[in-house]
């Protein structure tokens, strides 16, 4: 997909997306050998990353997904996420990493980590591509970290905006004049 108008400028490129996510997948190895790890997708933004770092990690894994929509204003900033589509495996005495695309708030992350350790997981991580640390409104830390990155829209490598762009192979910055307010 060629470069578009309403983008301002490549943040960061295949190559580098590719080398992040390769020394990732060497870091999760030596962490779960023996772990049989189950790696949950939060969807949608997840998909690319996910599917990248998982043939980058060199121990058996188990997948599952997980998707889920923040509910109104005042209920966002309270951090109440609601459950679309919720795991199909059993989380129990299982070691999980929880994979995101991007953390922002943290609400939905931390919201998610509360979720899940209600269901009695033997260990929790999350390993996240992109991280805007500076945004919390809960405090709340990944594990695994790709990317520190500016507070701009971002587009590209499952990121959306208005649901187009996550096909792209990088992930790109959006002109401000390119995003309409809700
Ligand atoms: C994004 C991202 C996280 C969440 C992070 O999802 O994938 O789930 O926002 O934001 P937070 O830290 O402020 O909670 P989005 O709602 O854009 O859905 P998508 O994954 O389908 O693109």
């Amino acid at each position: 997909m060629e470069f578009q108008d309403e983008f301002e400028q490549i943040l960061l490129t295949e190559e580098e997306i590719n080398q992040k996510v390769k020394s990732l997948g060497v870091q999760l190895t030596e962490d779960y050998r023996d772990k049989n790890p189950l790696l949950v997708g939060v969807l949608r933004g997840c998909v690319t990353f996910m599917a990248d770092l998982m043939r980058e990690i060199e121990v058996p894994v188990e997948l599952d997904f997980l998707s889920v929509a923040s509910y109104g204003q005042s209920a966002f900033t309270s951090g109440v996420v609601r459950v679309l589509k919720d795991l199909s495996e059993d989380v129990d005495g299982r070691h999980v990493i929880l994979i995101e695309d991007i953390v922002d708030s943290g609400l939905t992350l931390n919201y998610l980590i509360n979720y899940l350790n209600g269901r009695n997981p033997a260990s929790i991580a999350t390993c996240v591509l992109l991280d805007k640390p500076y945004r919390r409104e809960v405090d709340v830390k990944a594990d695994y970290v790709g990317f520190e990155v500016p507070d701009k829209f971002l587009v590209g490598y499952g990121l959306d905006y208005a649901q187009k762009y996550r096909n792209l192979p990088y992930v790109a910055t959006l002109k401000d004049n390119a995003i309409e307010e809700e």
